[in-house]
């Protein structure tokens, strides 16, 4: 008989993390394509089906293989990629938080960024726990707080990190304060019906 106290955990959600090994390479090679596909406009979001485009074929097939694994997990079968686009962070923008409706996965690869830039923030879809057992305060608002308790992921860029989650998370950018380059692909995924 067991007397120990047994722990599984069941409803935290997941993440997923991979580094493209010639992310480096793909950076240098992209950078001026990319420049080219914003040509005039200076937007910080730009709809452009990355996934359609053979330039990115190499990322593109590294991501899906890593959300396939990832949907694994899950036993949700294989994915397709519904939509991407791509986000060229400059100092002062800020992306307010959102979710990706219609979609199981969502893939955020970073094409250049830097960890002592603005963060990716995806928040816990767990209510405020009112009764504050972690007895966080206003001044040290981590304290006692673990994965089971934490309210947000905190996604450091860098070149090469991909991040998978569920699309029904909320996640935002907070207020971008620096002028490192910070150049992000976001894609949705859904299963792929044979
Ligand atoms: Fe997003």
């Amino acid at each position: 008989m067991q007397t120990n106290l047994k722990v599984s955990h069941w409803f935290p959600t997941a993440l997923g993390e991979a580094y493209y090994p010639n992310a480096e390479k793909e950076h240098q090679r992209l950078l001026p394509y990319i420049d080219k596909i914003k040509g005039e406009k200076d937007e910080c979001f730009n709809y452009y089906p990355v996934h359609k485009d053979k330039k990115f074929n190499d990322i593109n097939k590294f991501i899906l293989t890593k959300v396939n694994e990832f949907s694994k997990r899950y036993n949700f079968g294989p994915m397709k990629i519904k939509d991407s686009w791509f986000n060229d962070y400059k100092r002062h923008n800020i992306n307010s938080p959102h979710a990706h409706l219609g979609s199981i996965f969502t893939a955020v690869y970073y094409l250049v960024g830097y960890t002592e830039d603005v963060s990716l923030v995806i928040h816990s879809p767990i209510p405020p726990d009112m009764m504050n057992p972690s007895e966080v305060t206003t001044n040290d608002p981590l304290k006692n707080v673990n994965p089971l308790t934490i309210d947000d992921i905190i996604i450091k860029p860098s070149t090469g990190y991909l991040c998978i989650f569920r699309s029904f998370l909320s996640h935002e950018v907070p207020l971008k304060i620096t002028d490192h380059k910070r150049i992000s692909l976001s894609y949705t995924f859904i299963k792929d019906v044979l």
